[in-house]
Formats: C-alpha cells, sequence, structure tokens
C-alpha cells in the first residue's frame, strides 16, 4: 500500500505528484477549503518503500486506486502533476469510473519522443552512476521560477531514491499515447499550466483542452512546471471556483 497524507474534509481530491516529487508537493494545496485532500507517495519517494520490480503506469494506476478502495471511496477527483498526469490518463483507461472530474496540471498527453526516450536511459545511467542529488539539482529551477520557493520545493524531492527514479524513468519512457484517452473523457475537466514551464509548456496545455469536451484551461503567469507550488494563491483560486462549478451542476 502506498503511504498517503489525508486531511480536510468535503469533496474528495486525490493529488498524485510528479517526478521526484513526493505527497509534499501539494501542501500548498490543503489550503484549498470544503475539499478531502487525498495525497499520495508513489513507490520509491516520499514514504512509500521503493518497488521491487518496475510498476509501469498500470502499476502506479492500480497502486493509486487501490488506496481509494481501502479508504472505500467509490469516486473521486484526480489531480495530479505532470508524472501525476500520465498516471491519470492511465486511470481513465483501466478505471473510469472511480473518476468524477479531473485536474490536469502541467503534464501532456502525448508519449515521448525518441530523443525524449534516449534522454530518460541518460538520466537512469546518471542515477545509477552517482544517486538522485545531481539529478534532482538540475531539475529544481525548472520546477519553481520563484527563487524564495526553491528551498522548500528541495525539502518535496528530499525523499527521492534511485530505484523509484529509476522505475518512474522506465514508465514514463514506455507509456502510450493518451490522445484518444482525453478524446473519451466525459467528466468535466481543469487544466493549469505555469506560463514558464520548460518540460510541459502552455502548448501542450492548449492542446490537451482542444481534445476534450469540456475543458477549462488556465496558464499561470511566471510559474514554471511545478506551477501549484510556484503560484499557489492563484492555483488555489482557480481549482476551488472548479470545484464550486462541479458542486453548482454548471
Ligand atoms: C515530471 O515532472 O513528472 C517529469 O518532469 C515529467 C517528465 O519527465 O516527462
Amino acid at each position: 500500500m502506498l503511504s498517503f497524507l489525508d486531511s480536510g474534509t468535503g469533496v474528495p481530491i486525490l493529488w498524485i505528484h510528479g517526478f521526484p516529487h513526493s505527497a509534499a508537493l501539494f501542501e500548498p494545496q490543503t489550503a484549498i477549503a470544503r475539499a478531502r485532500h487525498i495525497r499520495i507517495d508513489l513507490p520509491g519517494f516520499g514514504a512509500t518503500p521503493p518497488p521491487v520490480a518496475d510498476p509501469g503506469m498500470a502499476g502506479y494506476s492500480a497502486a493509486a486506486i487501490a488506496v481509494l478502495d481501502a479508504l472505500g471511496l467509490p469516486q473521486v477527483i484526480v489531480a495530479g502533476v505532470s508524472m501525476g498526469g500520465y498516471i491519470i490518463m492511465q486511470m481513465l483507461r483501466d478505471a473510469p469510473d472511480r473518476i468524477r472530474g479531473l485536474i490536469l496540471i502541467d503534464t501532456r498527453e502525448q508519449a515521448d519522443s525518441d530523443a525524449a526516450r534516449e534522454d530518460r536511459f541518460k538520466t537512469i545511467a546518471e542515477i545509477e552512476r552517482l544517486g538522485p542529488q545531481p539529478v534532482i539539482d538540475h531539475m529544481l529551477p525548472k520546477m519553481v521560477a520563484d527563487e524564495t520557493r526553491r528551498d522548500p520545493f528541495r525539502r518535496v524531492m528530499a525523499a527521492a531514491t534511485a530505484p523509484g527514479m529509476i522505475a518512474a524513468q522506465r514508465a514514463m519512457a514506455s507509456r502510450p499515447d493518451s490522445t484518444a484517452t482525453l478524446r473519451g473523457v466525459r467528466v468535466p475537466a481543469l487544466i493549469l499550466c505555469g506560463e514558464r514551464d520548460p518540460i510541459t509548456p502552455p502548448e501542450d496545455a492548449r492542446r490537451m483542452a482542444s481534445l476534450m469536451r469540456s475543458a477549462r484551461v488556465e496558464i499561470l503567469a511566471g510559474a514554471a512546471h511545478a506551477s501549484n507550488f510556484d503560484r499557489p494563491e492563484e492555483f488555489n483560486r482557480i481549482v476551488a471556483e472548479f470545484l464550486e462549478s462541479l458542486s453548482s451542476g454548471a
């Protein structure tokens, strides 16, 4: 079972972090009222031990659904940053009935290009040789543009393990294209992206929205890849409005 944090009362939101984060990524979102915030640690990140075998996207999806089962939650809003978004797209294929709304944050539906896949294998080799730290150091400025948030963001990545990071890179390298999956979405969706996201830029957010029947897109001025952490007040206001629109049926 994945380790997770669970706080607040109201509409349940399952928050899924990206690479190489942890449940701490969503600490700022616990300020969103009238919601229950379930924040998981994927295998080898935060407080969840590393996987014994590669989970792949299907394994991450199954582990997230097992948390919902354990909590007795038939349906939730799922919210994921980057790799967390890739996992949500797998959940949409595996268990669409468990999802009553989507919040996709700084992510994309496309599979890796050959060049991106090559880069992942180089990253894996670097982690095997030098451990997690150089990759974490390299990613930090891409995550948050606001320099005052960089030290706090280090804590989000502090517990990433080499086996967890390698398994995540392999899962991302082999993930399928999710264009058809998004075309089939029938629940309300909110897509957020940092204006200065160098990994999954705003054009990815707009393209995902164009695939879906009912998606609202919000670009967060000045924010980088972890836009929820970089511009938390603005991010939380937009999510609160989305939750309100769901409960009013708008
Ligand atoms: C993430 O933030 O989860 C990763 O940067 C996504 C990726 O490498 O594609």
